[in-house]
C-alpha cells in the first residue's frame, strides 16, 4: 500500500507515522509487543531463579549449622526461624511471579488474536469474504505438493464472469458487487470444508478441490450452476459469444448447457429496414436522437422511469414548472428537447399527459449534472416524490444557451406548441407503461 494523499492535497504519511495502520505495520508492531512480553517473562524468570539460588544457599548454610553437634537449643531455634522466614519470602515471590506470568499470558493471548484477525483480513477479499488470490496461490502450491506426495486426485474449478466490466459500467459498482457476492456464495455453498474458494481476479473465481476426481468436479460445476446460481434456462441471440476471446458461440452454449444441466434457446436475429434489431442498434438510435427508430426495434417507446426530485424552482418562475428526474446510470439519449408522453404512475394525478422535456445539462444555467426535466402540458399539480414514466417520442432540437430568459421562454412556448402537434398525430397512446415493480 502506498502513502495516500488527503483531500487537502497534503500527504498524511507524516500524520500516520506514529500510528501506522497498514496491516504490515500493525503486524510488525504486534510481533514487537509479543517480543517485549517474552523479554519481560525471561527477566522475571531470571530474577526468580536468582531468588531460588539465594534460598538454596541459605538452606545449605542452615543445614550445615544444624549438623553441628555443639549447637545450642537457642541457636537451633534461631536457625529454624531464619529457614521459615526465607521459605515464606520465596513463597511470596513465587506467588507474585505466578500473577505476573498469568497477566503476560493473557496479554500474549490478546496479541495472538490480533494477529489472527489481521491474517484473516489480509487473506480475505473484502467484497466477497472468500480468499484473495495470494492465499489461493499459496494454497495451490501446497495442494499440488500434497496430492503428489499422497498420490491423490486434485481438481481446479474456474468461473469467469464474461464482460463484467461492462456490467459494472452499465449498472454501477453496487449491483456489480452483488453479482460477485452471488457467485462467491454459489461456489462456497457447493464446496466442502477441504476446498479452497478464492477470488482470483476482478471477475474470476477459483476453487481448489483436493481429493476430488474429475467426474465429481464436473458434478460440482453442475451444482454451482443449477443450485448455487439457480440457472435453469438461458435465452440468447444467435450472435451471442462467450468465453476467452469470445470464441464460444450460441450453439456451443447449447452443447455446454446440455452437459451442465441448463436449457438454451437461441433467438433468431430479426432485422427491419434499419438493420438488425439489437441492443447496440437501439442504443445508437437513442444516441442519435431517433426515438421512433428505437421504438420500432423495441416494440414500444423508449421510456425513462423514476421518481421526481426537487429542482432549483427556476421553472416555476419561468412559467414552466418541470418534473425533474435522474438519468444517472441510464443510457443517455441525445441531449436536447423532446416531445414526450408522460405517465404519472402514483399520487392523486395518476394519468397520461402530453409534455415537452429537456434531457441534458441546461447550458442556460451553467454546466449541470445531466438530468431529465419534463413540462406537462395543461397540467397543474404537485408531482414531487411521484413515480413517472416518460416516453421519448420525437427529438425537437438541441439544448441552447439564449441571450435572455425571455428568449428561452419564447423557445419553450414554441417547443410546447410543436410537441402538442406531434403528439396529436400519434393518436391514442399505443404502449402501456410497465407495471411498477
Ligand atoms: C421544453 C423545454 C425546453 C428547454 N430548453 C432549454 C434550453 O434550450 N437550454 C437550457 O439551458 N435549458 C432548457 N430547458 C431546461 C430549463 O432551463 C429548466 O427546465 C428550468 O430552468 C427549470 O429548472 P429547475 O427545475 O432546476 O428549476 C428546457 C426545458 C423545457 C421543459
Amino acid at each position: 500500500m502506498s502513502d495516500s494523499t488527503g483531500p487537502d492535497g497534503k500527504g498524511h504519511a507524516a500524520a500516520s507515522r506514529d500510528s501506522d495502520l497498514r496491516p504490515s505495520a500493525v503486524l510488525l508492531s504486534t510481533i514487537g509487543e509479543i517480543g517485549e512480553q517474552i523479554t519481560t517473562i525471561c527477566d522475571k524468570l531470571g530474577r526468580a531463579e536468582a531468588g531460588v539460588k539465594t534460598y538454596a544457599g541459605a538452606l545449605d548454610k542452615v543445614g550445615k549449622d544444624l549438623s553441628d553437634p555443639r549447637i545450642t537449643a537457642r541457636r537451633l531455634k534461631d536457625k529454624v526461624g531464619q529457614m521459615l522466614s526465607a521459605t515464606a519470602r520465596v513463597a511470596e515471590q513465587n506467588s507474585a511471579l505466578q500473577g505476573e506470568l498469568r497477566s503476560s499470558n493473557a496479554e500474549i493471548g490478546r496479541l495472538r488474536q490480533r494477529i489472527e484477525r489481521l491474517h484473516s483480513e489480509t487473506i480475505t477479499d473484502p467484497i466477497t469474504k472468500i480468499f484473495k488470490r495470494k492465499w489461493f496461490d499459496h494454497s495451490l502450491d501446497f495442494a499440488i505438493e500434497t496430492a503428489d506426495e499422497r498420490s491423490r486426485p486434485l481438481c481446479l474449478l474456474m468461473i469467469d464472469i464474461d464482460r463484467f466490466k461492462r456490467f459494472n459500467d452499465q449498472h454501477g459498482r453496487r449491483l456489480g458487487d452483488r453479482v460477485l457476492r452471488l457467485v462467491a456464495k454459489a461456489l462456497s455453498d457447493c464446496t466442502t470444508g477441504q476446498d479452497i474458494v478464492a477470488r482470483h481476479g476482478g471477475d474470476q473465481f477459483v476453487a481448489i478441490l483436493p481429493n476430488t476426481e474429475i467426474e465429481d468436479a464436473e458434478k460440482l460445476a453442475r451444482d454451482v450452476i443449477a443450485d448455487g446460481l439457480g440457472l435453469a434456462h438461458v435465452f440468447v441471440g444467435a450472435d451471442f459469444r462467450f468465453g476467452k476471446g469470445r470464441a464460444g458461440t450460441a450453439v456451443d452454449l447449447k452443447t455446454f448447457g446440455k452437459s451442465m444441466g441448463f436449457g438454451v434457446t437461441i433467438a433468431e436475429i430479426i432485422a427491419n429496414d434499419l438493420g438488425e434489431v439489437s441492443s447496440t442498434n437501439i442504443r445508437k438510435s437513442l444516441s442519435d436522437g431517433r426515438p421512433a427508430d428505437a421504438a420500432a426495434m423495441l416494440g414500444h417507446w423508449h421510456r425513462i422511469d423514476g421518481e421526481v426530485f426537487g429542482g432549483d424552482q427556476r421553472g416555476r418562475q419561468l412559467g414552466y414548472p418541470t418534473a425533474n428526474m435522474s438519468i444517472n446510470r441510464l443510457h443517455p439519449p441525445k441531449f436536447g428537447i423532446y416531445a414526450v408522453k408522460v405517465d404519472v404512475l402514483t399520487g392523486p394525478n395518476t394519468g397520461t399527459y402530453d409534455g415537452a422535456a429537456s434531457v441534458g445539462i441546461r447550458p442556460m444555467f451553467g454546466e449541470n449534472r445531466p438530468n431529465l426535466e419534463t413540462f406537462l402540458i395543461d397540467f397543474d399539480g404537485d408531482l414531487y416524490g411521484e413515480h413517472l414514466s416518460i416516453a421519448l417520442i420525437e427529438y425537437l432540437r438541441p439544448e441552447a444557451k439564449f441571450d435572455s430568459l425571455e428568449a428561452l421562454v419564447a423557445q419553450m412556448d414554441d417547443d410546447c406548441a410543436r410537441a402538442r402537434e406531434i403528439l396529436a398525430t400519434i393518436g391514442a397512446f399505443p404502449f402501456a407503461p410497465p407495471p411498477l415493480g
